[in-house]
């Protein structure tokens, strides 16, 4: 049975007495509601936040991390730094991290391995972008993310990863995939972790759906058999938007 799972990437949004008040409001207003609920505020919110939401099982998740131990890389955050904060959840690959900032499986593959070694939990993101759907190579793209973001992870190491689907041209454009088109991408994303790893691994795995989630679409998207939860940027800033969201997943 996979637990569902909402996540709420706050990107370059909410100063750390901002992302404080909407940390302790989710904590207080999700209060023994059973789902999996994971944050990522900027690096210089997360300590402001991991403080709000203690005593809570919300989780604290970095956006992003580096592939190396230390030394002499200006401007990266290292894993130590954010296990030192109580950081143990990370966002890698996301489309804007790929788009903007030049990150390519290869890389994308090396931090994944990397914060693995640290003990980190992971979640991945793929998806594919409007041409690559148009010109129809949405398996090639999804499979190339997959193969090369998961190379050297270990069965094991996939009770750590969580998938997130999200098409490109969905993110923050107000464009959410149908609940079908979704459904279809993550029932391929799940059969080619079966092939990777085997049935039991693909059925365990969380494959979480990102792009333009809202509170009016996640009940749909959510009751799709191979949707598992949902990656939020917009909608994650504030309770009003969010908490319906995570209660979205209850039902
Ligand atoms: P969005 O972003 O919900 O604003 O479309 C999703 C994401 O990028 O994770």
């Amino acid at each position: 049975m996979r637990k569902p799972y909402i996540a709420g990437n706050w990107k370059m949004n909410l100063t750390p007495s901002e992302g404080a008040k909407l940390a302790a409001e989710l904590k207080d207003q999700l209060k023994g509601v059973d789902v999996k609920v994971m944050i990522a505020p900027s690096f210089v919110t997360l300590p402001a936040v991991v403080e709000a939401v203690k005593g809570s099982n919300i989780i604290v998740a970095a956006q992003n991390v580096s592939d190396k131990e230390s030394g002499a890389y200006t401007g990266e955050v290292s894993c130590q730094m954010l296990k030192d904060l109580g950081v143990n959840d990370v966002i890698i690959g996301h489309s804007e991290r790929r788009s903007y900032y030049g990150e390519n499986d290869e890389w994308i593959n090396r931090k994944v391995k990397y914060a693995l070694s640290q003990g980190m939990n992971i979640d991945l993101c793929v998806g594919e972008t409007l041409d690559e759907r148009k010109g129809g190579h949405l398996k090639e793209v999804l499979s190339r993310q997959i193969k090369v973001g998961l190379s050297d992870v270990s069965a094991k190491d996939m009770e750590r990863i969580t998938i997130a689907y999200e098409p490109v041209w969905a993110i923050g454009t107000g464009m959410t995939a149908t609940s079908d088109d979704a459904d279809d991408a993550h029932a391929y994303i799940r059969g080619l972790i079966e092939s990777l790893y085997g049935k039991t691994v693909a059925e365990n795995t969380i494959i979480q759906y990102g792009g333009s989630v809202k509170a009016s679409n996640a009940k749909e998207l959510l009751a799709r058999k191979n949707i598992d939860g949902a990656l939020v940027g917009g909608a994650s800033l504030s309770a009003d938007k969010f908490v319906p969201i995570v209660k979205c997943a209850l039902e």
